[in-house]
């Protein structure tokens, strides 16, 4: 069932009001409603008195205007009484700086005293909700990682990373040796003397913080499943946490394992102004509408991260608040990310927030209702969403003809690494599924510890830093092509560079005898067209060569189901890449209209036109912010 519904703060407005907003929710044809996840204040106003009255007529109220409820864990915001009973729980930043208490995410994921606190106050809830007939979903926490939040260099952080690194390196000499301390006497005697790797004099040792990125990412698991398992124990209704966009600090395959959906928080015009790469013509040109491709990237990833169950927990419903720029989006754009995000295989789409708050940090973010309680633009966009669900039923979100392997740890590698200051792992990616997106295709993405590759026609994996079974033997098993790089299989698990030299890959015999960087007003032009961009790799190969520079160096090498890319293509180029391998396999692919995008579902094709003018597209006329469907 395709749903929806919104975030609602009952803790902000009088209870006067409840039920009328109650029955204005349902009116519009909203199923959710998620409540609670910032409110610990007003819960437990003073250590171990809960206040619970308010709660209840809440969930009651809402209940009875026959809204779900998705009840949040309020741990993203512990009240200043907690904070100042033990303020070593503050997270600290890379200077040594406590993070201060008057916003929110103020806590470090390893101190073990807040992780007590959060254990009680979620049982709490628990024991009161768990069996409540209004409560259908649960959300941990609120998105994880959020202002810079998955690293904390505190003094709990610093003796549980001793800790991880004692159980992984078992002594100090393994340890010494994995990550080479012998370089410059880094050599230590035992896991006591290590510090976290802030504050040296210059850039630590990149094994040192790939292994604290790893134990970070490993304490956001930890801190998630501590809930889970108390939540777990008092209530049947699903577990989900709400992602964000372009945050990759931890392993949400990882968290996402102890759950049972996967939700994120879809800010369109916000993430084309703060998260994204963009040229001044492309922001101009989707200024209204967000970028074509950023938000899709993230469903199919969430889609895979909720192993096929996934929300989006908040979407934008009009300007923001916290980017560079504000804009409102164009009439028609919050109708049209939510059916994207349906034909995507999103099972809810709920709007943030209710009603905007003429108080705190946010009182310029739009809602479904103003202020005043009329009605803003996005509200009747909403209501034409949930007559246009119920009018189509789902039909599940079909398997794709190609896939994209994604795996943080790459990412996190190569921000300790780049090498080269463009280098940057998202942006890869990202560059590799426009180019699948501009030829009409849809998507599936993959985890790094995906087994099985047959059902795939084509599968790309830039930039996977390692290649670790069980997907070194999956490429074998790839139903038509896969082609790795650039920097496949460059670094050990640890951070060095491997021997046999990279890419050491099954039948392809080819070594990276070389890497370079490239500023980015370099291009170097590859024969047939399209350029090399940013980064690239001095292959010596016996492989067939596919495409070379147009001074002969290789770039795309072999000519069987595994090849290597050992450059950044620019868009032109990854558009040649697609398309020969379209050729070679025969996926079928078509050059859409400018700013159209498609997805197709098990029993739709839909059509997303995100330019700012009307295209025609299979003979119907889509305009600017319009989507339309055929069955397939
Ligand atoms: C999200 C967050 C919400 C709200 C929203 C504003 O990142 O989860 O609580 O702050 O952004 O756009």
């Amino acid at each position: 069932m395709r749903t929806i519904g919104t975030c609602y703060y009952p803790e902000h407005w009088p209870e006067e009001i409840w039920a009328e907003d109650a029955a204005r929710m349902a009116e519009a044809g909203l199923t959710w409603v998620r409540i609670g996840e910032f409110a610990w204040s007003r819960i437990e106003p003073e250590p171990g008195r809960y206040d619970w009255g308010w709660l209840d007529r809440a969930i009651d109220t809402l209940g009875a205007a026959g809204l779900k409820v998705v009840l949040g864990t309020p741990t993203a915001t512990p009240p200043k009484w907690l904070v100042d009973r033990d303020p070593t729980m503050l997270a600290v930043d890379a200077e040594g700086r406590p993070r201060g208490f008057g916003s929110r995410r103020h806590y470090c994921f390893s101190h073990a005293g807040y992780l007590e606190d959060c254990r009680r106050i979620t049982a709490a809830l628990v024991d009161r909700y768990g069996r409540n007939r209004h409560i259908h979903a649960w959300q941990t926490d609120n998105e994880y990682g959020c202002h810079d939040t998955t690293l904390s260099y505190s003094d709990a952080a610093r003796s549980a990373f001793r800790d991880w690194l004692s159980q992984r390196y078992q002594s100090p000499e393994a340890l010494n040796r994995a990550w080479g301390n012998v370089f410059w006497s880094m050599e230590y005697r035992s896991f006591d003397e290590i510090d976290l790797p802030n504050l040296t004099v210059t850039e630590p040792n990149p094994s040192h913080v790939m292994a604290f990125r790893r134990f970070a990412s490993a304490q956001v698991a930890r801190f998630n499943r501590a809930q889970v398992e108390i939540i777990r124990k008092g209530s049947d209704a699903p577990i989900l946490h709400n992602y964000m966009g372009r945050v990759l600090d931890f392993d949400h395959f990882d968290v996402g394992a102890d759950l049972d959906i996967a939700s994120w928080d879809s800010y369109p015009m916000g993430f084309l102004f703060d998260r994204l790469d963009a040229s001044d013509a492309h922001r101009a040109a989707f200024m209204r509408q967000g970028d074509p491709d950023f938000q899709a990237f993230h469903h199919d990833l969430y889609r895979a991260v909720g192993r096929g169950r996934w929300w989006v927990m908040e979407q934008q419903p009009g300007p923001v608040n916290w980017a560079p720029w504000n804009p409102a989006p164009l009439p028609g754009m919050v109708r049209l990310w939510s059916w994207e995000a349906f034909a995507h295989g999103a099972e809810a789409v709920c709007y943030f927030r209710w009603r905007q708050a003429p108080f705190g940090q946010e009182q310029h973010h739009a809602g479904l209702l103003r202020p005043d309680s009329a009605e803003a633009p996005g509200l009747e966009e909403a209501r034409q969403v949930a007559r246009e669900i119920a009018a189509l039923p789902e039909a599940g979100a079909g398997a794709a003809p190609v896939a994209i392997v994604f795996d943080y740890v790459s990412a996190w590698a190569w921000e300790t690494q780049p090498q080269g200051q463009d280098f940057s792992y998202f942006r890869i990616v990202f560059s590799a599924y426009r180019a699948l997106r501009r030829a009409g295709l849809s998507v599936d993405i993959l985890p790094p510890d995906t087994g099985d590759l047959s059902a795939y026609a084509l599968v790309l994996a830039p930039g996977l830093m390692a290649l670790e079974e069980p997907l070194r033997g999956a490429l074998a098993t790839v139903g038509g092509l896969a082609i790795l790089g650039p920097r496949a299989n460059a670094k050990t698990p640890d951070m060095t560079i491997p021997l046999p030299l990279p890419p050491d890959l099954p039948g392809l015999p080819a070594t990276v005898a070389a890497v370079e960087s490239l500023p980015p007003e370099v291009a170097v032009p590859v024969a047939g067209g399209g350029n090399v961009r940013h980064w690239l790799e001095h292959l010596e190969t016996e492989a067939p060569v596919a495409l070379a520079t147009e001074d002969d160096r290789p770039v795309l090498i072999g000519d069987g189901a595994l090849r290597y890319l050992g450059g950044w293509p620019d868009g032109t180029l990854w558009d040649r890449i697609v398309a020969e391998a379209a050729e070679a396999t025969g996926l079928e692919t078509e050059a859409l209209p400018e700013g159209l995008r498609i997805r197709d579902t098990a029993a739709h094709r839909f059509a997303f036109n995100f330019g700012g003018r009307s295209v025609i597209y299979r003979e119907t006329h889509i305009p600017a912010a319009g989507v339309a469907w055929w069955e397939r």
